[in-house]
């Protein structure tokens, strides 16, 4: 009997077709349809199919079935939260690890992808100005990467107390003080409350006005604490893309006798690549561990993530991955690349693939005129954002993104107006930013992370929000207005 191998040339071709027609759409497609579930479900559910279809047949469909589903944060005015492109080539080079169908966690199980990360990790460390021989596991995303951090940082603080946590849990075991930002993102909270460390006792250390930790007030906070000591600080704060101040977080954690600092850096990291920006992560190769993502700024296609450990024996150990039983002692045994040391999946597909992809078609160049663009183009819109009357732009834009206000009146006001700005937006579809808060205000959040963002789509877009502003604006002074004369 023959193999019957060509039956994938058909749907791989249509998938190629939609996916070049997709991309091709994007710089022009409204961004967000705003498509009930119900609407969406009429096309995509039904019944469970009970009999075989074409697979080329199966593609076709599904495209035309979720188009009006999609948002198109690929494209070159999505602004909202934090989600990047695609770079070209590594989204090619995604489709080989699917056409690969490569299992990595051994370098036995698949020694071309083994060589890949191990490069695309050490390109990623040079690049960063991070410590030689640093370990990097590709993750998920930041939330695992921070997951991978966090069970490292705990074992080894634990270990150096005398109590092994993998032998013993951590029923009875010293308690971890925590330390963070108040700004720290809600990923590292669910971590921490996953692992066993809990949230009750965190300490919190105060930021300043753009969302910065303020070094003295850790001083302060340290001095007092005593014992296995978790800190944790951010490179890039999602509202403000601020950077807490390293060289001096690091001078406190290495006065105290046992602790760990750990550096989510799912925003900002990659800003340590360019000679501009470097200066905001003065400190970083003294940190303990760090997440990051490829998916937002370095502009990998979903899901991408990185953990970056300095002492490769502290991840090693806590991932365990000498103990997965006979059948992979050989595998363990090579002197290779075994990515399952680096990271908590075993199975996985080849993410460190489309990392490799950028850094050769990009090269270091490419990369960092790809970083300073996006942080030039979102100073460029806030500056001309600032210059409205009635615009208020609440952070130094010192990364790609910023807040913003809109209006003049008492908080309250202020607050709906934002959101009915940025709601209007969302639905006329031409630009995308989204909402958020800033030290308890609402607010709009603008995340510039696109390869693809011009000056010109940064300037139109200006003008539309500035558009949207005035028509909201006038509308709630006109809402007013009425419920004046009715009273
Ligand atoms: C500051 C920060 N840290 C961590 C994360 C988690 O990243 P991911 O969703 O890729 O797991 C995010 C997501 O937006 C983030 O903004």
């Amino acid at each position: 009997m023959s193999h019957q191998f060509n039956q994938y040339k058909s749907p791989l071709q249509q998938s190629f077709k939609h996916a070049v027609s997709y991309i091709e759409s994007l710089p022009d497609r409204k961004i967000d349809h705003a498509p009930t579930s119900q609407e969406l479900r009429q096309t995509l559910a039904g019944p469970l199919p009970l009999h075989p279809s074409d697979p080329a047949a199966v593609i076709d469909e599904m495209v035309k079935n979720v188009d009006a589903g999609l948002i198109a944060s690929g494209g070159p005015r999505f602004f909202g939260y934090a989600i990047g492109g695609a770079f070209p080539a590594s989204l090619a080079a995604d489709w080989m690890v699917s056409a690969w169908d490569q299992n990595v966690p051994y370098f036995v199980s698949s020694p071309a992808m083994a060589v890949v990360e191990e490069t695309a990790a050490e390109w990623m460390v040079e690049l960063l100005g991070l410590t030689k021989g640093s370990a990097v596991g590709f993750t998920s995303g930041a939330q695992e990467a921070i997951y991978t951090s966090l069970i490292t940082a705990r074992n080894t603080l634990l270990q150096r107390e005398g109590w092994d946590v993998a032998a013993r849990g951590m029923y009875g075991a010293p308690r971890i003080q925590v330390v963070i930002s108040d700004q720290i993102h809600s990923t590292i909270k669910r971590a921490l409350s996953m692992i066993g460390i809990g949230l009750e006792d965190i300490v919190k250390v105060p930021t300043d006005d753009n969302l910065r930790l303020i070094p003295e007030a850790l001083e302060q906070v340290m001095k007092q604490i005593e014992g296995p000591t978790l800190v944790c600080a951010q490179a890039g704060c999602i509202d403000s893309g601020a950077f807490d101040p390293f060289d001096q977080i690091a001078d406190c954690v290495e006065a105290h006798s046992n602790a760990w600092l750990h550096v989510d850096g799912a925003i900002g990291l990659w800003a340590a690549a360019s000679d501009k920006q470097k200066h905001l992560l003065k400190g970083i190769e003294r940190v303990d561990s760090i997440d990051t993502d490829g998916h937002k700024w370095f502009n990998m296609p979903y899901d991408c993530g990185m953990v970056i450990v300095k002492d490769p024996n502290t991840i090693t150990t806590a991932m365990g991955g000498n103990n997965m039983g006979d059948y992979l002692n050989d595998a363990m045994d090579k002197p290779d690349r075994n990515a399952i040391n680096f990271g908590i999946s075993a199975s996985r597909r080849a993410r460190g693939v489309p990392v490799y992809a950028a850094f050769k078609s990009l090269g270091k160049a490419g990369i960092v005129a790809h970083l300073d663009n996006c942080s030039a183009l979102a100073k460029l819109m806030a500056e001309k954002l600032a210059a409205v009357e009635g615009v208020t732009i609440l952070n130094e834009v010192v990364s790609n993104r910023f807040s913003a206000q809109f209006g003049c009146g008492d908080e309250s006001y202020r607050n709906e107006l934002t959101a009915r700005v940025v709601h209007r937006l969302q639905s006329e579809g031409y630009l995308y930013p989204s909402t958020s808060g800033y030290k308890g205000l609402k607010t709009m959040l603008i995340s510039i992370l696109s390869c693809h963002t011009n000056e010109e789509d940064v300037i139109t877009s200006t003008q539309k929000i500035i558009e949207a502003y005035h028509y909201e604006l006038a509308l709630m002074e006109n809402e007013k207005d009425q419920v004046e004369c009715i009273k």
